[in-house]
């Protein structure tokens, strides 16, 4: 059986990539052949690389906010590893829409909300101020839009009367790493069904 190649974007830890790595074994359909950060000191590389996997760095400091010519340098190890699927997983640069463009519909990304709310940064917090009962983890198609793109997961958490930003972090975490592999696994079948974890 001939695999699909995943390759992985992060930039810090990369929990979700190691859960996704962890999930790509036995009848899985899919394979990571890269591993990727904009940051060389990432920890996730270096877990990627333990489990045998390739890695590569593009850092995005030299290119002072010049997208497009840290994007050129950034596709070359990615396309040179020809991926069928490529993961965002914990990436936090913003792409353009030149760079999206060249991977639609099969680029994926996790983000730490229950989308349409809450795009962007500090989503846990925002959550909170908010006063929602819920709250969760949305995976979804990348598209030129920033944290858009139809939806192919999402899991909710309660919010509890004593959380902080960090424990609810914590607890969204948790079934990001339960989400993300169940999508992936679903979306390299084929199947864009939407999956609902509670
Ligand atoms: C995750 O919570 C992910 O949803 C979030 O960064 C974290 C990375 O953790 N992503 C974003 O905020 C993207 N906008 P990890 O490195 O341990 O997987």
């Amino acid at each position: 059986m001939s695999h699909k190649k995943v390759a992985i974007l992060l930039s810090g830890g990369g929990s979700n990539m190691v859960a996704l790595l962890d999930s790509m074994t036995g009848d899985h359909p899919a394979r990571a052949s890269l591993v990727m950060s904009n940051d060389s000191e990432a920890g996730g590389l270096k877990k990627a690389a333990a489990r045998g996997i390739a890695t590569a760095a593009v850092d995005h400091r030299p290119f002072k906010g010049d997208r497009a010519t840290f994007e050129a340098e950034l596709i070359k190890p990615l396309i040179a590893a020809e991926p069928d699927i490529v993961c965002l997983a914990g990436f936090m640069r913003v792409l353009t829409a030149d760079f999206v463009t060249q991977f639609q519909g099969r680029m994926l990304n996790i983000h730490p909300s229950l989308l349409p709310k809450y795009k962007g940064l500090h989503t846990h917090a925002r959550a909170l101020e908010a006063g929602d009962a819920h709250h969760g983890c949305t995976v979804h198609e990348v598209t030129a839009a920033l944290d858009d793109g139809p939806i192919l997961g999402q899991a909710t958490v309660d919010v509890l009367p004593e959380d902080t930003p960090d424990l609810l972090a914590a607890r969204v975490l948790k079934k990001e790493h339960m989400l993300y592999p169940a999508v992936l696994r679903r979306f390299a079948q084929g199947d864009r069904t939407p999956i609902l974890l509670s």
